[in-house]
């Protein structure tokens, strides 16, 4: 069991989800792993103490000083832990996270923690949409913390919509691979990934480009390295961070760099994933300087960029050649199509038509399809989304 012996932090904040703390603090236990429960002010009007501390079989701390005047020690108990859940997390405690304001004894662990930390939020829609959360979930996750989405459903409100928090099943499995060693299925393989959109000067100042922030591939990356394999991202401009001596990260900007990177490592490749958004079309002359306002109209001639997997697909040899298909109508029936046509062993189809699924989001929803095979999985994170497309290589290689 991975999380046998393990020492976990949970920090529980006030929502109405936080009354699902109970499952999960008994199944963390069932588990083997040993639970401390930290609860800030208005989580008690949710929860009980005195549940919590019978289900983790430890005091629950609330406050710098419990009832008999001991002080808690926020750094010692901070240090104990080798992981902190911050579950349920309200849009409150995610801001204060962001910009490290330390005013309860939660925030002092959390500040003090050296170990992972996961973070699930869980709100009503409207917050969990609103810009500062959006922005306040991608701060936490650039400071290296996991995020499990929230979850589509009902909400306390009687609405309808992304806001949940994600069941306790969902947030133990995420603990549980936290800890999992990864199986080295990939050693000795070498994998060839593109991440992130293109971008097409028309001038020294303007482009043409697209929203993949990257993500999806920079998870694929992670994820192929995790399992052992010798990794070539090449990425087109994106905030995505990597460090992994198994990865080696090739920076380009524009449709024609990607085409000259990906041939350079093709050849010998074992696998290759496009999930970059590449720009189909380039305007037919870069301006040197910048395009001067004149008239009322500006016409760009577009020409077509080669497209760089049809290429993949032609010189395949050895290679298991993976394409994604982002589609908004006839999703399926496009997908089949430009597996077929550009030659591939597998396409992984998403569509914009899916709430939560596409750029810019942190979650996917996905359907792959070889040529004898199909399958389709839940909207989930695009970490998860990664393990779910190579678990289905690795079956095929
Ligand atoms: O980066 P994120 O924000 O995480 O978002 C992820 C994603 C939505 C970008 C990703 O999941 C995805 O769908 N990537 C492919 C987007 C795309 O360009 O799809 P397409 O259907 O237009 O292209 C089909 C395939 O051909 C893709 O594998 C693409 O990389 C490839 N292609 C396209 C054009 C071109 N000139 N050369 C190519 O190689």
């Amino acid at each position: 069991m991975s999380l046998q012996g393990k020492k976990i932090i949970l920090g529980i904040t006030g929502g109405i989800a936080a009354y699902k703390m109970n499952y999960l603090v008994r199944d963390l236990v069932k588990s083997g792993a040993e639970v401390k429960i930290v609860l800030t002010k208005s989580a008690q009007d949710f929860v009980s103490p005195l549940t919590l501390s019978t289900l983790s079989k430890h005091s629950v701390y609330t406050d710098f000083f419990d009832d008999n005047k001991t002080w808690n020690n926020h750094v010692e108990l901070a240090l104990w832990a080798d992981l902190m859940l911050m579950a349920p997390c309200t849009a409150h405690t995610l801001a204060k996270i962001t910009v490290g304001i330390c005013d309860n004894f939660l925030m002092a662990v959390y500040m003090s923690a050296k170990c992972p930390v996961i973070i699930a939020p869980a709100m009503d829609l409207d917050m969990y949409a609103h810009p500062a959360v959006t922005r306040n979930l991608k701060t936490a996750e650039s400071f290296g913390h996991t995020i499990i989405p929230a979850e589509f459903g009902e909400l306390a409100s009687g609405l309808t919509g992304q806001g949940r928090l994600a069941e306790p099943a969902t947030i133990l499995s995420v603990l549980e691979n936290q800890f999992s060693d990864a199986k080295q299925t990939f050693a000795g393989k070498k994998f060839l990934i593109t991440a992130g959109p293109t971008y097409e000067n028309i001038d020294p100042v303007r482009f043409v480009g697209n929203h993949s922030s990257g993500k999806m591939g920079f998870d694929l990356a992670k994820e192929a390295a995790k399992r052992g394999a010798k990794v070539v991202l090449i990425s087109g401009p994106s905030s995505q961070k990597v460090e992994d001596e198994n990865i080696k990260l090739c920076k380009v900007t524009s449709a024609q760099e990607m085409f000259d990177e990906v041939f350079k490592y093709y050849e010998d490749a074992d696998v290759a994933i496009m999930s970059a958004a590449v720009a189909d079309y380039t305007p037919k002359v870069k301006a040197k300087e910048k395009i001067k306002k004149k008239d009322n109209e500006l016409t760009i001639e577009l020409i077509k960029n080669k497209d760089i997997l049809r290429t993949m697909g032609e010189k395949k040899a050895q290679q298991f050649l993976v394409g994604f298909a982002l589609e908004t109508q006839n999703e399926e029936e496009n997908a089949r199509d430009k597996l077929i046509k550009k030659n591939l062993d597998m396409i992984v189809l998403n569509s914009l038509r899916d709430e939560g699924a596409g750029f810019a989001n942190a979650t996917n929803k996905v359907k792959i399809f070889t040529p004898t095979e199909e399958q389709s999985f839940s909207l989930k994170s695009k970490e998860a989304v990664a393990k779910d497309l190579l678990d289905f290589i690795e079956q095929k290689l």
